[in-house]
């Protein structure tokens, strides 16, 4: 079975991570992966950690890169090389535009796809943007959906997607943060100063195209929550994206407890989220695994489609008010009761068994037939 990957975002590459190393082990797949390079370093890094040598490299990023620029590259540079590969499925993962665009290139070319993470929605298209359009865009091109929980099954039964079409998997984020968690691991020299301190550490990362406006607020309630807590120490590995590093660079106030750094390698980031007290994020990836290692989570969003977090007590949507994320933040550094809730509360993610359950489907399709 010929199988293509697309991978193009470092989310995209930490979840396919697993599914790609378990196609290898066994002789019926022959996987091809592709990366558009939407991401640069960053998903290079996911690729070093998990030792994944891309096929094809398309290179396709640019500096502060336009959506429909993106897509069309993806389109015209990806159409000749599944031609060429003629494989019997293409694998996308998530939401992004690489998600779309690839499987609309193979839809167009009469390529099965199976879409991993499916069935996530918020049913606001501008929150996440443009993520909710490309996911439920992605439902419509896909033959095959595998859910990380129940609820996202149901999301697509009720729009009508065939039941024997979805199987819930749980999330294969938890099985590359299982792998990667249980390993010894020695920080590198520069986080030694931050991981040693027995202060409390506020993990932060931020990086929503749809909270770029008023990603200020977070800054400043960082800023406020450092000058008035002593024990607080802050951590943010900054997202690429230049506009967001201006922001950035404008809002939050230099402090000897405030450290920006790049993008950690995933090993890293794992064994930082291990070592923190509270994350602060608007991240997907992270509401789905900071759970797993009982870290509290502030979701720094107007709106999500993790509401199983929300709802087994492991999220908690702060929204992007100054005074909200200082106040609920400043609840969990005093109130040790409320954080032992969150820290306790069952993650409902996934069992890190996600990519063998997928490789079990996939095993069982007749793919020519199904399309
Ligand atoms: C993308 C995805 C988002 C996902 C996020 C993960 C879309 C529309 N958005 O958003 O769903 O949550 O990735 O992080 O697909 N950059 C670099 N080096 C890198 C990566 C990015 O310099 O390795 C800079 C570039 O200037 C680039 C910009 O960041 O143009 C934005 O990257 P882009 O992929 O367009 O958007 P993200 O916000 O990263
Ligand atoms: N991550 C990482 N290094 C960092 C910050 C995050 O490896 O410095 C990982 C994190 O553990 C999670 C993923 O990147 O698995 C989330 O990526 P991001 O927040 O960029 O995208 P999203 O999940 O929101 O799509």
């Amino acid at each position: 079975m010929r199988i293509a990957v697309i991978v193009g975002t470092r989310p995209e590459g930490i979840k396919l991570a697993p599914i790609i190393h378990r196609m290898n082990q066994e002789p019926l797949f022959k996987p091809v992966v592709i990366n558009t390079g939407q991401h640069l370093e960053m998903l290079d890094q996911v690729l070093t950690t998990f030792f994944i040598k891309a096929d094809y490299q398309l290179k396709l990023m640019r500096n502060t890169q336009t959506l429909e620029q993106l897509t069309a590259d993806i389109l015209t540079t990806l159409t000749p090389i599944l031609k060429t590969e003629a494989p019997d499925l293409l694998i996308v993962q998530g939401d992004t535009t690489t998600a779309f665009a690839g499987a609309y290139a193979a839809f167009l070319l009469k390529i099965p796809v199976a879409h991993i993470e499916a069935g996530l929605r918020t049913y606001n298209c501008n929150s996440p943007f443009p993520e909710e359009m490309n996911r439920q865009l992605i439902t419509r091109l896909a033959s095959y959906h595998f859910t990380a929980t129940d609820a996202n099954k149901k999301n697509l039964i009720e729009e009508r997607v065939p039941s024997e079409r979805v199987w819930t998997v749980g999330n294969t984020v938890i099985d590359a943060l299982l792998q990667v968690s249980s390993t010894s691991y020695e920080f590198p020299q520069e986080l030694h100063k931050i991981i040693e301190s027995d202060e409390q550490l506020l993990l932060v990362t931020t990086h929503r195209r749809e909270s770029f406006e008023q990603m200020w607020k977070v800054y400043r309630a960082i800023s406020r929550l450092v000058e008035e807590n002593k024990q607080l120490r802050v951590l943010l590995p900054i997202h690429k994206n230049p506009l967001l590093r201006k922001q950035a660079s404008i809002h939050l106030i230099q402090h000897d407890r405030i450290h920006v750094v790049e993008p950690l390698d995933y090993e890293c980031f794992v064994h930082v989220m291990k070592r923190a007290y509270v994350i602060l994020t608007d991240s997907g990836g992270i509401q789905e695994e900071a759970p797993a290692l009982n870290i509290p989570v502030l979701v720094i969003r107007e709106q999500t489609e993790r509401q199983e977090g929300i709802t087994a007590g492991t999220l908690r949507l702060v929204g992007l008010n100054v005074e909200d994320i200082i106040e609920e933040t400043t609840k969990l550094l005093y109130d040790r009761r409320e954080y032992e809730i969150m820290a306790q509360a069952l993650n409902p993610y996934g069992d890190g068994n996600a990519s063998e359950r997928i490789i079990n489907v996939l095993k069982g399709l007749n793919l020519k037939q199904n399309f």
